[in-house]
């Protein structure tokens, strides 16, 4: 077990998580169409790492691309990370995200086949416990989604069920993420939105910079401690350590796992903002406005599942995961 292809490899969870595997001492393949991420990030996986990796600037969905890459290389297991994220522009395109998340999915798993790769991570996200569920969120619940983005997990982890029990060799590994922040360490890594970010760190963030106003709180009468939104903050470095857990669990186990990565706890929308408040040594201003429609009150980890069978659990507090945050923008003001 040695090289590993990274699909979405230089995204924000990608390009940590390549750190964590060559650290691991994984040989590391890349790649991404980079139409949310910049190839810059590769140099700063090897400025950290001081290893070479090999990257292909090549779509998921282009089958030939895909093949080229398992012929260059004898692949051994595949993280599967590339899809399109974003909830709102899911609602409004929903057949660019079906067929790019899926589509593209589906590519990945041909190719696989073909080649005789049965190993496989993917990034499946909390997003699957719909509204419909109670905390702290348990794997085996029943899975739902609010919109396209939503569904193209809940239907990809279906596929990646359907394909373990007809592959009996095939081991597909998702893990369910809560809400990924912080940046590696150096400041070199981090998270890197185009425009105007739609998540509460990265918008914190440019508060602090000064490139935003205040932060737009949305809803303090939510039946939370403080009222306002509960969510499972964990960094992105202890996020990218559990695929390598993963990934040594999935060797050994042939068969489909859904598997929580979060920390179990719940921090609220004014925790976080007084947590960056310190890292930044700065006041941030709030203003308080509507609910944002679609979001629900309190989403936390039941972690157990992870630390039996992964034997992972997280290390790092808010307090480091907005320090990292603020020390990756202020090194990288533009982004990478
Ligand atoms: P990201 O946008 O930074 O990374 C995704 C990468 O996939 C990007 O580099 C993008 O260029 C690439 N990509 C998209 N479509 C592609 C295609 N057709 N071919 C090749 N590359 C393609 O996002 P991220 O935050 O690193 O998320 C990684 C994965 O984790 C995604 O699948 C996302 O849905 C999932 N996830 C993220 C979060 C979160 O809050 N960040 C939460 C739960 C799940
Ligand atoms: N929030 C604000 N102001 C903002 C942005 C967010 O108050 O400007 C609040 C939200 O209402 C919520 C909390 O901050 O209470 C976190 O919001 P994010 O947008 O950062 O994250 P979400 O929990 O809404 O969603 C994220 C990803 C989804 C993923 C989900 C679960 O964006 O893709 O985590 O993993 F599905």
């Amino acid at each position: 077990m040695g090289k590993i292809l990274v699909t979405g490899g230089t995204g924000f969870i990608g390009s940590h998580t390549c750190v964590a595997l060559i650290n691991a001492g994984y040989q590391v393949v890349v790649m991404d169409n980079l139409c949310n991420s910049k190839v810059e990030a590769i140099a700063r996986i090897e400025m950290i790492t001081g290893k070479h990796l090999r990257f292909y600037r090549t779509d998921m969905r282009d089958k030939n691309g895909i093949r080229q890459i398992f012929e260059d290389n004898k692949i051994d297991a595949v993280i599967h990370f590339a899809g399109l994220k974003a909830v709102g522009e899911s609602v409004e395109k929903p057949l660019e995200y079906y067929e790019n998340n899926i589509s593209g999915t589906l590519t990945v798993l041909e190719v696989m086949r073909e080649f005789q790769c049965s190993i496989l991570i993917f990034s499946s996200s909390a997003t699957v416990y719909g509204s419909h569920n109670v905390v702290p969120y348990q794997e085996d619940m029943s899975t739902s989604a609010t919109n396209p983005y939503g569904y193209t997990k809940v239907m990809i982890e279906q596929i990646l069920r359907d394909v373990c029990l007809a592959q009996p060799k095939c081991s597909a590994v998702a893990l369910r993420y809560f809400n990924p922040i912080g940046a590696h360490e150096s400041g070199l890594l981090g998270e890197n939105p185009n425009g105007i970010p739609n998540n509460l760190v990265p918008y914190v963030a440019q508060v602090a910079m000064g490139k935003l106003d205040c932060v737009r709180v949305f809803g303090n009468d939510y039946g939370t401690p403080d009222g306002t939104g509960v969510r499972d903050y964990i960094h992105v470095m202890d996020l990218a350590v559990g695929h390598v857990a993963a990934l040594a669990y999935a060797v050994n186990h042939p068969g489909f796992e859904a598997i929580n990565l979060g920390t179990g706890k719940g921090s609220s929308v004014l925790d976080v903002v007084h947590a960056y408040e310190k890292a930044c040594g700065k006041k941030i201003p709030v203003k308080f406005v509507d609910r944002r429609a679609g979001d629900i009150a309190t989403s936390y980890a039941d972690v157990t599942k992870a630390k039996e069978l992964l034997g992972w659990e997280t290390v790092y507090d808010l307090e480091k995961m907005c320090a990292d945050s603020w020390k990756f923008t202020l090194q990288n003001p533009n982004g990478l």
